[in-house]
């Protein structure tokens, strides 16, 4: 009796097992390099959307994109270059010394970087032309009576950072947003206008990048980050150590993951090097990644999100200016219906969490008594706070402003979709439909008495600490990040 139920179990947890790793699929699994079709349906089962009342229309949107799929930076195509070159040599030392390389996978004898000899990059791939194009025609059909009028910059302005992907992004949404709107060539494309800021003032949409003290602490914070991150590094090191028989560095180790995200996101290929890594392994090195999102974009430090006020009170002007509109009969055509933005993760993961979103349990309380949160918590144990679900490649906020005429306590009402989806707010009792002056005071207020030039820039005139080079005093220094080094506008890449 004892044999079979020992038999049973091991069948059990074999199946279970088995059952748990055939339904890991990595490619949603790549924290802020995750596509946006890979995870865009994954939604909170236990959150429960309002019903819109009927007689409720929607008067206005206000949209916060990250552009889409994107090919890597100049200087990450470099790192995959150095791990090729670093695996030839180790593959030709172990030759040198016969040593046996039956363990490694085939497709390191012969492995090029797909991104060798590129000169540029960073750029929008064409996976990311497609997903904003997508999206620009699901927002139409979704909010037919908010795109049911002729086209009008003052009516749909359409606003991108100074970068290339982020603008293309802008120019593949606005394609599938008006096709077949206007009568230029087979699909009857319409020309629209995309207006930029410099990059040296964009406040609204760039605010990390002028951010003198938020520059100051980020740099502050590498070391610590590095030295978070080494215990997790070494431990899936010496894993793949003994798997492969290989000598991996830890370097090789984070490049491969990094190649791993490459791969499934841009190439559609999960065989390859995501499949050295157990999804267990997977799911730390995502881990990994979502911390650092939460340290240096996220709600880890309230400067992250509070340097992006400039952008808040931008959305919420809108949305003054748009009730001002319905109030004063205004004709339609001279009032703006929608205001969409093209951006960056660094953009949308601070506007996230200045609407609170994605927060657990009482950290909307905590973040209000200005006490610091605690970090995601670790695989297995389950977080809300995922880079693949709060900032993917093309990742978004919708706030949709809605006329109820026949509520008698309120008249406005803010709905808010993330990635599409309805999302609870914290900050409005857990409900995704808030009414309009309650959004602005519980959501909204307590983040406009921190004001961009002071918090950026403050720093400046305050008195320095003493410099010290005590543990404490060092701890503070990252904390606070105090000092004045750098005063240029360099660019964050992202
Ligand atoms: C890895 O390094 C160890 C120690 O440096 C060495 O003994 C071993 O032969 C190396 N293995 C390969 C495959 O290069
Ligand atoms: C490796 O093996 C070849 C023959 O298979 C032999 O000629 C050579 O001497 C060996 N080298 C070492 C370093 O053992
Ligand atoms: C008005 O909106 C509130 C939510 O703020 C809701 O509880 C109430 O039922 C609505 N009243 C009517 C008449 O629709």
């Amino acid at each position: 009796m004892a044999d079979l139920a020992v038999v049973l179990l091991l069948f059990l947890r074999l199946f279970s097992n088995s059952k748990a790793d055939g339904d890991f699929d990595v490619r949603r699994h790549l924290s802020t390099v995750t596509r946006y079709g890979a995870v865009k349906d994954i939604v909170d089962d236990l959150f429960i959307p309002s019903d819109i009342p009927n007689g409720c229309t929607p008067i206005h949107l206000n949209l916060v994109a990250r552009h889409g799929t994107r090919s890597p930076t100049k200087k990450r195509m470099r790192e995959l270059e150095n791990l090729a070159s670093h695996i030839k040599e180790i593959i030709k030392n172990a030759k040198e010394r016969n040593l046996s390389l039956q363990k490694v996978p085939a497709w390191f004898h012969k492995w090029e970087s797909p991104w060798k000899g590129k000169l540029k990059g960073g750029e929008l791939d064409i996976k990311g032309e497609e997903e904003m194009y997508q999206l620009g025609i699901s927002v139409r059909e979704r909010f037919p009576d908010l795109f049911n009028e002729e086209y009008q910059p003052d009516v749909y302005p359409i606003k991108t950072t100074q970068v290339p992907r982020a603008s293309a992004s802008a120019v593949a949404f606005g394609m599938g947003l008006f096709s077949g709107k206007g009568s230029l060539g087979p699909g009857r494309q319409r020309a629209f206008a995309v207006t930029s800021e410099s990059r040296a003032s964009d406040t609204v949409l760039r605010f990390f990048d002028c951010c003198q003290t938020y520059k100051n602490v980020r740099k502050k914070q590498e070391p610590a980050f590095d030295k978070l991150k080494e215990p997790i590094l070494t431990e899936i090191t010496s894993s793949l150590l003994k798997r492969y028989e290989f000598n991996f560095t830890r370097q090789d180790i984070s490049s491969l993951w990094f190649l791993c995200k490459q791969e499934a996101s841009l190439l559609d290929m999960t065989d390859q090097a995501c499949s050295l890594f157990s999804p267990a392994e997977v799911a730390l090195l995502e881990w990994m990644d979502d911390l650092q999102m939460f340290i240096v974009k996220g709600y880890g430090k309230s400067l992250n999100y509070r340097m992006g006020v400039p952008l808040l009170k931008d959305v919420v002007q809108s949305m003054d200016e748009a009730i001002n509109a319905k109030e004063g009969n205004q004709v339609p055509g001279s009032y703006e219906k929608a205001r969409l933005r093209f951006a960056h993760a660094e953009t949308v993961v601070p506007f996230t969490c200045l609407l609170g979103l994605f927060l657990e349990g009482s950290d909307f309380e905590r973040i209000q008594k200005e006490e610091p949160l605690d970090f995601p918590l670790k695989p297995p144990q389950k977080r809300k706070w995922r880079g693949s679900t709060v900032a993917p490649f093309a990742g978004n906020n919708m706030l949709v402003l809605y006329n109820c005429p026949a509520n008698s306590s309120s008249k406005y009402f803010v709905h808010v979709l993330h990635n599409e989806h309805p999302i609870p707010m914290p900050g409005c009792g857990g409900t995704d439909f808030c009414p309009f002056q309650v959004f602005k005071d519980k959501i909204v207020q307590p983040h406009l008495k921190h004001d961009y030039d002071t918090l950026c820039n403050a720093n400046l005139d305050q008195p320095q600490p003493k410099p010290e080079t005590g543990k404490l005093s060092q701890l503070f220094r990252w904390l606070f990040g105090w000092g004045n080094d750098d005063t240029s506008c360099h660019r964050v890449e992202l």
